[in-house]
């Protein structure tokens, strides 16, 4: 990783023509976690202070950006679709400026350098206070510009992100990870952890209620590690729950090893913070574990998602789970499997262990087959449908609050929205609008999402 700003010569933006002073619209495709959302919020309003619109199509614009995902081969392969596709605009509009900022420019800014002679900036997320600057740069200089150097300190207090409409707001509390999970890329490309500032946290938080956001969402590689002076997550969340206005608090992703029984207090006290937990299992075997260097063990997690159901009755709890960990054998998979049936998740994301250049498992020998990869994956996923809808009828017959948060994709005259406990409801509209809390009555189970019928309408808008 570099300390200055790095400029490499870029063989093809010789043959720019400089139309360029008369720039004025960006795009800014967004792939990745919620935390690159809330990253290109933040670009949004940056760009936006500095004059420049934001347009919704890459072909209208003079600004072309994605913000990148490193997190799994998949990811990645999007990106290269995406600048193949970018690069064709630019052989037709050479003055367009292609920029790949995040994760994936931390990484692999070799490789897009060499690669990609199109793209003019490179930026990681730790940079992104230098992009006005830096476009300005690349207007005039016919080089491209590579910074991806982490900070130890920057959380981008001060400035305030552009949020598109709707229901909620997410609030970075929080960046970096200092687990180093043995599969995990995020470690490398998002630095150390560091904490913001409380007082600009709720600041943030009271914006938001103001513009008519009635969910807060807090966020964070290691939400649950936030540490600020004194005060630790379960005070920022108890803090945040007593700002007037705020109807529903959720946060993301916690880790197992900071789930506190301070914690799992505050979140029974205050209605207004949302009765859901994601618990990342990754793995069921203490074997794997161990190698991932999880800091729990398959009993500990036991404990842990038993500890939650009690305290807090009617919780969701969601996972995220790897099968194919290099030396994973059809015992250490069966393990996952057992977890799985003991805690009967309400919903989980489920993925083949894919080798992260850089991490010390894709060193491992003992990689996994792709094959046995799929089979065990298609077992979770089929497992883990049973178990969703196993607990989503336990809802059938129960009345629900529901925030209205956008159209059913099935049909116009429905609304989706969530259930405290993060399950999502589709309802005829009737009366009421977007952004509106209402009671719901649970009349069905329908795959993985349930089927209800208005009750009554909570609060207006
Ligand atoms: N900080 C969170 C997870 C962030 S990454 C936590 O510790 O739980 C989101 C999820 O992506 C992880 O929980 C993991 O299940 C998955 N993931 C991360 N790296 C991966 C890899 N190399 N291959 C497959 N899945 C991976
Ligand atoms: Fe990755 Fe582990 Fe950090 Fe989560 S805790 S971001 S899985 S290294
Ligand atoms: Fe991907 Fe970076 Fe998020 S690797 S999952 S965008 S932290």
């Amino acid at each position: 990783m570099s300390n200055t700003l790095n400029i490499e010569k870029h063989p093809l933006t010789k043959q720019r023509v400089f139309k360029k002073k008369n720039i004025k619209k960006f795009y800014i495709e967004t792939l990745g976690c919620q935390m690159n959302v809330a990253d290109s919020e933040l670009i949004i309003a940056m760009l936006n202070n500095e004059g420049f619109i934001k347009s919704e199509s890459p072909q209208n614009s003079d600004l072309i950006f994605i913000n990148t995902c490193s997190i799994r081969e998949r990811a990645e392969e999007k990106v290269h679709s995406q600048l193949g596709r970018w690069d064709k605009i630019k052989k037709n509009k050479p003055e367009v400026i292609i920029g790949v900022l995040g994760c994936m420019a931390q990484n692999l800014k070799q490789d897009i350098l060499e690669n990609r002679p199109f793209v003019d900036i490179v930026l990681g997320p730790d940079s992104y206070r230098k992009l006005p600057e830096i476009i300005k740069r690349s207007i005039n200089d016919e080089e491209s510009i590579v910074d991806t150097k982490l900070s130890r300190y920057e959380v981008y207090e001060g400035l305030f992100p552009k949020r598109k409409g709707g229901v909620n707001a997410w609030i970075s509390i929080m960046r970096g990870c200092d687990k180093f999970c043995t599969f995990c890329i995020v470690p490398f490309t998002r630095g150390r952890e560091r904490s913001r500032n409380i007082d600009s946290i709720v600041k943030e938080a009271e914006d938001a209620v103001y513009n008519g956001f009635r969910e807060l969402t807090l966020l964070g590689q290691n939400v649950n590690s936030f540490k600020y002076n004194d005060y630790k997550f379960h005070d920022l969340l108890e803090i945040i729950s007593q700002i007037s206005g705020v109807d529903r608090i959720r946060y993301t992703s916690p880790h197992p090893q900071d789930i506190s029984d301070e914690l799992l207090d505050i979140m029974q006290k205050y209605d207004n913070i949302c009765n859901y937990i994601h618990l990342p299992l990754q793995s069921g075997s203490d074997k794997i574990l161990k190698r991932m260097h999880r800091s729990y063990s398959k009993d500990d997690f036991l404990s842990l998602a038993k500890k939650i159901r009690q305290t807090l009755p009617g919780v969701g709890i969601s996972t995220d789970i790897i099968v194919g960990f290099p030396g994973e054998t059809e015992e250490d998979f069966l393990e996952t499997i057992s977890v799985m049936e003991d805690v009967k998740f309400d919903s989980a994301f489920n993925f083949k262990y894919s080798p992260r250049i850089g991490t010390k498992a894709s060193e491992y020998e003992d990689q996994i087959l792709e094959t046995i990869k799929q089979k065990r994956l298609e077992k979770v996923i089929n497992l883990q449908k049973e178990h969703s809808i196993l607990r989503n009828k336990k809802l059938i017959g129960s009345t629900q609050t529901i925030l209205v948060e956008k159209q059913s994709k099935m049909s116009p005259d429905h609304w989706a929205g969530r259930t405290d406990s993060n399950k999502w409801v589709i309802f005829s509209k009737g009366k009421v609008k977007l952004n509106e809390m209402v009671k719901v009555s649970i009349l069905d189970s329908k795959g993985v999402s349930l089927k209800g019928e208005l009750v009554s309408e909570v609060k207006a808008a």
